[in-house]
């Protein structure tokens, strides 16, 4: 059960400066005590039980880092997202031309960039460097999986002199973040830790909408065009196509929305049954002899019940469990069923993989990792710490990493999202 101190914002300490934003005209300076709420619906069903509130994300008149004596890093981490070169762009704009920091670094590779282990050199951030990376996909600092000890980061962020350090990554960066947060605080250090949630998988709660999301679902539904275009062409023609989303299925429900040619999306929240009178190879069965061509979308988590386990438990460099590919597994049993039955099908079978997150942001992404990263830095010169940025009905907000990551964000199947791609497929309930 949730308490008001869940989502109450660590802070190194009272905000005396003024901030050098009060230059600017029209600036929209927040108070602390503006907050969104999390239930924002009205009506009996709503208004039972505690009503809780997050932090308004934003500008403040007076903050904690005297700006010019103050140094920032941006670190990214994990799989690339569309957008994270317009995160470390904003980043650097609003912290060297808006508040007029002198010293803004980027960190390579990852955490492990801020370890000497790696003898990797930290980059000193110029308009030069920054002002065309916003057109590339991936990240120009570069990235990795896997945590470096709290105490090597604290040491670094030391000796390097860094006040703010900006986690932009997944679940297991934000948690990274939290510890680094935790252990400058045990040491009495005045660092800010300020998170950047990322991941094209959208499964970080409270995040509506995770930048690079929508632009996946746009090289993804290019995809699913494809595999349809060919299922129509050819004789029991079946497309197979298998989208990235480890443990949530918001790629996979997204894209087949976005398309609306897909007739079965399968995902890792909803466990299915692949053999029997309601098991997906009869419906599939039933779809080709009633409409002689299928487009079947499959999360990578999906139908991991099903797979061999010999991989059991094994993780990646971030702590994830490493999943069966069901893409391969589905195409043979497919084929498997058919051949069985004496029934010819033309099945082709898509990967997209890594295309639909290695390319650079669409206009959407790029308009929220731009607010989303001045949302940090407005956030990291105000001394807040161990948060994240965070977007609830569309408003961004403060959001503790330790209450951020205490849950994993699924699609709930009883959504309007998930209830249309019910309606658009016409897919049975397994
Ligand atoms: O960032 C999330 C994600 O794209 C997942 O959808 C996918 O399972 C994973 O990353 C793959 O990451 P990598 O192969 O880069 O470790």
């Amino acid at each position: 059960m949730w308490t008001e101190k869940d989502f109450e914002v660590d802070v190194l300490g009272p905000c005396t400066i003024e901030s050098p934003l009060v230059r600017l005209r029209d600036v929209g300076f927040l108070e602390d005590h503006s907050r969104v709420r999390l239930q924002h619906k009205i009506g009996p069903q709503y208004d039972a039980g505690p009503h809780f509130s997050l932090e308004e994300a934003g500008p403040r008149e007076r903050i904690y880092f005297d700006p010019r004596r103050v140094c920032g890093a941006v670190v990214t981490c994990g799989g690339l997202s569309p957008g994270l070169n317009n995160v470390i762009r904003s980043i650097y704009s609003e912290l060297a031309y808006n508040y007029e920091v002198p010293r803004v670094l980027g960190v390579r590779n990852g955490y492990m960039g801020l370890s000497p282990d790696s003898g990797l050199k930290m980059v000193e951030m110029t308009s030069a460097y920054t002002d065309h990376i916003h057109d590339m996909g991936g990240t120009v600092l570069g990235s990795s999986r896997g945590p470096v000890p709290p105490e090597v980061v604290v040491d670094t962020l030391v000796r390097e002199s860094i006040d703010i350090l900006f986690c932009v990554g997944g679940d297991g960066t934000q948690r990274g973040a939290l510890k680094i947060a935790e252990e400058a605080r045990r040491r009495g250090l005045d660092k800010a830790i300020v998170g950047i949630p990322k991941t094209i998988d959208n499964d970080i709660e409270f995040v509506y909408t995770s930048f690079g999301y929508y632009t996946a679902l746009e090289k993804a539904q290019e995809v699913l065009r494809g595999a349809h275009v060919e299922a129509r062409c050819a004789p029991n023609g079946i497309g197979l196509v298998k989208l990235m989303g480890r443990d949530a299925g918001f790629i996979a429900a997204g894209a087949a929305l976005a398309s609306q040619d897909a007739n079965f999306v399968l995902i890792p929240e909803i466990p299915f049954q692949l053999e029997g009178e309601y098991g997906f190879l009869a419906a599939l069965e039933h779809r080709l002899a009633t409409r002689e061509h299928a487009l079947v979308v499959v999360a990578e988590g999906a139908g991991q019940h099903l797979l061999e386990r010999e991989k059991a438990g094994e993780t990646d460099a971030s702590g994830n469990i490493l999943h069966q590919d069901v893409g391969l597994f589905l195409r043979e049993e497919i084929k498997r069923h058919f051949r069985e039955r004496g029934v010819d099908v033309n099945l082709k079978y898509l990967d997209p993989s890594y295309f639909i997150r290695s390319v650079p942001a669409n206009p959407s992404d790029r308009i929220l990792s731009d607010q989303m990263a001045r949302m940090a830095v407005h956030a990291g010169m105000s001394g807040k710490t161990g948060m994240m940025v965070g977007s609830l009905h569309n408003e961004l907000v403060h959001v503790p990493i330790r209450t951020a990551v205490a849950s994993h964000k699924r699609l709930d199947v009883a959504s309007d999202l998930w209830t249309a791609v019910m309606r658009s497929t016409g897919q049975p309930a397994w």
